[in-house]
Order: C-alpha cells, then sequence, then structure tokens
C-alpha cells in the first residue's frame, strides 16, 4: 500500500500574515502523520512557508511556472526561481488556469518539463468539464489531456510527477466525484499511462483526486484502491479541516 499524497492548493487565497497563522497551526496537527504533506501556496507567501515549514513534515508547493528560464514574459516565474527558494513541488496546467488563463495541453507539458529539468516536482492537473462528461467523452478527454500533455516526459521524469484527476465540475461547487466515479476515473487515467510507460510505471504513479473533498468525504475517497491522495482547495484554508484531511486514511 502507497502513503497518500495530501496536497493543499490554496489558489489566490491567504496574505503572508494569514499563511504563518494557518501554517503555525497546522504544523503540529499533522507532526505524526505517515503520509506526505504539501502546501501549494501563492507566490508571495513561498518565502515565509518555506522559511516557517523547515524542519516539519510539511512541503511547500509553488502553483504555476513558466516553461523559459528568464526572459521578457512579464508576470511569470520561472522554475529555477522557485527552487531556489526551497520550492520543492509545482502545481501544473489547474483547470482555473485552462479556462481563466488560456493553459493548454502544450503549455502543461512546456512547464511540466521545465519544473523537472529544475529539479521540481510537478503535480499536473488533468480532468473533464461537466459538458464532457455528459455527453460521454469523458475518456476521450483525458486520453488527450495525458497523449499531449505528458508527450515527451520520460518514464524516469515520471517517477518525480504527481498527477491530479480532478472533475471541473467537482472543483469548487460543493459537488463530490462518488468513491466510484473518483476510482473509475482514477484506474481509466493508470491504464492510458500504462500503455504509454508499462504498468509498473503507472503502478508507482500517484493520482490524486480533486474537487470538493473535505474532511466529511476524503476518508471514503482515500480508501478506494486507486485514489492515491487528494488535492484539496477550499478545504485546506481551514487548518482543522485540511488536517482531519491529511489524517482520514493512515
Ligand atoms: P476544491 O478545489 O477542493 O475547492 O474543490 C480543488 C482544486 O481546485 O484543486
Amino acid at each position: 500500500m502507497k502513503n497518500k499524497i495530501i496536497a493543499g492548493n490554496w489558489k489566490m487565497n491567504k496574505t503572508r500574515a494569514e499563511a504563518e497563522a494557518l501554517i503555525t497551526e497546522l504544523i503540529p496537527l499533522v507532526a505524526d502523520t505517515p503520509n506526505t504533506v504539501i502546501i501549494c501556496v501563492p507566490f508571495t507567501d513561498l518565502c515565509k512557508a518555506v522559511k516557517l515549514t523547515r524542519g516539519t513534515n510539511i512541503h511547500v508547493g509553488a502553483q504555476n511556472c513558466h516553461w523559459k528560464e528568464s526572459g521578457a514574459f512579464t508576470g511569470e516565474i520561472a522554475p529555477s526561481m522557485l527552487k531556489e527558494l526551497g520550492v520543492e513541488y509545482v502545481v501544473i496546467g489547474h483547470s482555473e488556469r485552462r479556462t481563466y488563463f488560456g493553459e493548454t495541453d502544450a503549455t502543461v507539458l512546456a512547464r511540466t518539463k521545465a519544473a523537472l529539468n529544475a529539479d521540481l516536482k510537478p503535480i499536473v492537473c488533468i480532468g473533464e468539464t461537466l459538458a464532457e462528461r455528459q455527453s460521454g467523452k469523458m475518456e476521450e478527454v483525458l486520453t488527450r489531456q495525458i497523449i499531449e500533455g505528458f508527450e515527451d516526459v520520460t518514464a524516469e521524469e515520471l517517477q518525480r510527477v504527481i498527477v491530479a484527476y480532478e472533475p471541473v465540475w467537482a472543483i469548487g461547487t460543493g459537488v463530490t466525484a462518488t468513491d466510484e466515479q473518483a476510482n473509475d476515473a482514477i484506474k481509466f487515467v493508470r491504464g492510458i499511462f500504462a500503455r504509454n510507460y508499462g504498468q509498473d510505471v503507472a503502478d508507482a504513479l500517484y493520482i490524486q483526486y480533486g474537487g470538493s473533498m473535505n474532511d466529511g468525504n476524503a476518508k471514503g475517497l482515500l480508501a478506494m484502491s486507486d485514489v492515491d491522495g487528494g488535492l484539496i482547495g477550499g478545504a485546506s484554508l481551514v487548518a482543522t479541516k485540511f488536517a482531519a484531511i491529511v489524517h482520514a486514511h493512515e
């Protein structure tokens, strides 16, 4: 049995002062878990988060990075800049970035490769919209996102990648996929990776579920055979709720 990887995605929430309060409260609450704990915080909170979590079991991630090392890309951050701060993980291709900021499978791939080259661990998000699920296109969409979004990611590199299956209809909506829906979709996703990289690599790959996971439903979701963890938005903003998810399956 793999341990679970539980990652908080704070999105555009928490000032530095608020981040300090949340992290300080969280540290003792998750200190004794066998699971991996990651918090993905806004760029402006990264320094504070790295400093506060030094010597603890909490790992720090960013929520995006660019594919170039430097240059005329106003508003973007290079992977090496994150690495220099002590950041370990980076969320890539979140559905909010795909929807609001023009992220495509091609840019997801470019950002993922750049993150890997900088020795960061990408948390790559995939998932179908409600319309895609209802029109029977879920498998087609997930297949495309994986084929195009991981096109030249090698098997060796894939060992440093976490995949987050996040059905768009479940993100921030309070509507969670059922345990079975989450598990079935993740099994499907794992099957595509198995086809491309072999069963062993696919079995070792961590695939999280994300979308309205909370302290009430985490236990059931994390108990499913293929759900290797969670990417948690709203519920990661409250230390006690996030800690309860971290401890939900140990
Ligand atoms: P949610 O967000 O838990 O608030 O639905 C999950 C995510 O977007 O990663």
